[in-house]
């Protein structure tokens, strides 16, 4: 958890751009169930986290920027000791005042009767309909309940409005404390990779890799920010594989994607190995111009340029590579304009990071892709996939690889989040043999 000043400033610059006749509502991630009376690992949602650092299920913000008596109103589970015998510890409205610096706190049970109160004072509402159905239903019936009430007085809000909007931009933009936790997340991935290179033997099960992987991560107090990849030989060409149930064959690939999940904010990082520890020439073949790609796409992620830049610099490495190499043919302007590279390059070349793998913010802005700014923070992972039956191509078939790393937009060009991590053929060849 961050610094409780830190929620408190975010908190006052959203309520400042909402303005004093609206509320905001963010519901707490809803539990899941995994099977029967088994839960998925509790994991809050990262709008609501990013306001409050408050960790726990079955709460409530709400936002009241025009009330004089306490803008930050926190519901949440009360304490029970014998609930908390059995589930946990609970903070309680008293520690969501004391701990969360809520101004006023209630037991999530009284929501029903305050939100209307809340509610009936603003002409607009923000929240995000639709992410949470069984939280949907209890704002709506707040609002029927004000109509009901309209001719003692109360009035229903005007309007709705989504959060996103404000709320995604303010996230997109990286601080320095958040940035602190990200190389924190990026270095806990790296020393994973690193890891799983240095145990990676032929004959091995691709899960042997993914237990490296999240040894790295729990042992210094992450988890992971998606389920970890870990596909060798044809499944390195399978872009969400994620069964990593097969033996690595000797001679093979394996592509790994795993990220860490430090404190709320992930990391996203690909690294494409030979199991045996040595790049066959045709390995080596795509994986460099993946490499040179990459490169070409990290040089043009600096602000001024746009986020399209990037990847169409890596298009265009990508496409010549494949015409010297023989994978397509005809002229690279031209199979450029056709998407003829989205044969073996199927998706772009990255997105936004932060506390979601894939974060929030837009892409473009009227229209036009968005201009790189300091502290925007993304990744840049461009491949090249050649399935086994690829006419044309035998020399290369069941090579997938992409390399992928996070960067940050500095104020004159960018920083390598994921440094420290092999990259070249030799780099890698030198850790797997150390
Ligand atoms: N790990 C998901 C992605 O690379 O986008
Ligand atoms: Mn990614
Ligand atoms: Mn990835």
């Amino acid at each position: 958890m961050l610094n409780l000043k830190i929620y408190a400033q975010r908190r006052r610059q959203l309520m400042r751009m909402m303005g004093e006749d609206a509320i905001a509502i963010l519901p707490a991630a809803p539990l899941q169930i995994r099977n029967r009376d088994v839960e998925q690992p509790f994991r809050q949602d990262s709008d609501f986290y990013y306001l409050s650092g408050f960790p726990e299920p079955e709460a409530v913000i709400v936002l009241a920027p025009g009330r004089r008596q306490g803008k930050f109103i926190l519901f949440c589970r009360d304490r029970d000791p014998k609930m908390e015998t059995w589930h946990g510890r609970r903070y309680g409205p008293e520690g969501a005042i004391e701990l969360f610096g809520a101004d006023e706190a209630h037991a999530i049970d009284k929501l029903d009767d305050v939100l209307p109160g809340l509610m009936g004072q603003c002409e607009s509402v923000y929240y995000t309909i639709g992410l949470n159905p069984e939280f949907d239903k209890h704002v709506m019936s707040c609002v029927n309940d004000l109509r009901r009430q309209s001719r003692g007085g109360k009035h229903a809000p005007y309007e709705f409005v989504s959060l996103d909007y404000l709320l995604h931009d303010m996230r997109l933009f990286k601080s320095r404390d958040e940035l602190r936790l990200m190389r924190k997340a990026a270095k806990i991935s790296v020393q994973a990779h690193i890891r799983a290179m240095q145990h990676c033997q032929p004959g091995q099960v691709e899960y042997e890799l993914e237990a490296e992987i999240l040894h790295e991560f729990h042992r210094n107090g992450a988890g992971w920010a998606y389920p970890s990849i870990v596909g060798s030989g044809a499944n390195s060409c399978i872009l969400h594989y994620t069964e990593n149930n097969q033996p690595m064959q000797d001679g093979d690939l394996v592509l790994i994607d795993a990220g860490a999940e430090y404190d709320g904010y992930a990391a996203d990082i690909t690294r494409t190995f030979p199991v045996n520890g040595e790049y066959s020439e045709a390995q080596k073949e795509i994986y460099e111009l993946v490499l040179a790609a990459q490169e070409a796409a990290i040089a043009k992620a600096v602000p001024g340029n746009h986020w399209n830049d990037p990847h169409n610099a890596a298009v265009r490495v990508l496409t010549k590579g494949m015409v010297e190499l023989g994978l397509l043919k005809g002229h690279t302007s031209k199979l450029i304009k056709e998407q003829a590279y989205a044969k073996y390059y199927m998706h772009r070349t990255g997105h936004w990071l932060g506390m979601d793998v894939h974060d929030v913010g837009d892409y473009k802005v009227d229209d036009n892709w968005r201009l790189l700014e300091k502290g925007m923070t993304m990744t840049v992972e461009p491949g090249l996939y050649i399935p086994h039956g690829s006419r044309g191509a035998k020399r290369w078939w069941d090579i997938g690889v992409r390399i992928e790393d996070d960067i940050v937009i500095t104020k004159d060009g960018n920083e390598l989040l994921t440094k420290g991590l092999p990259r070249t053929t030799a780099e890698v060849e030198a850790v797997m043999a150390g």
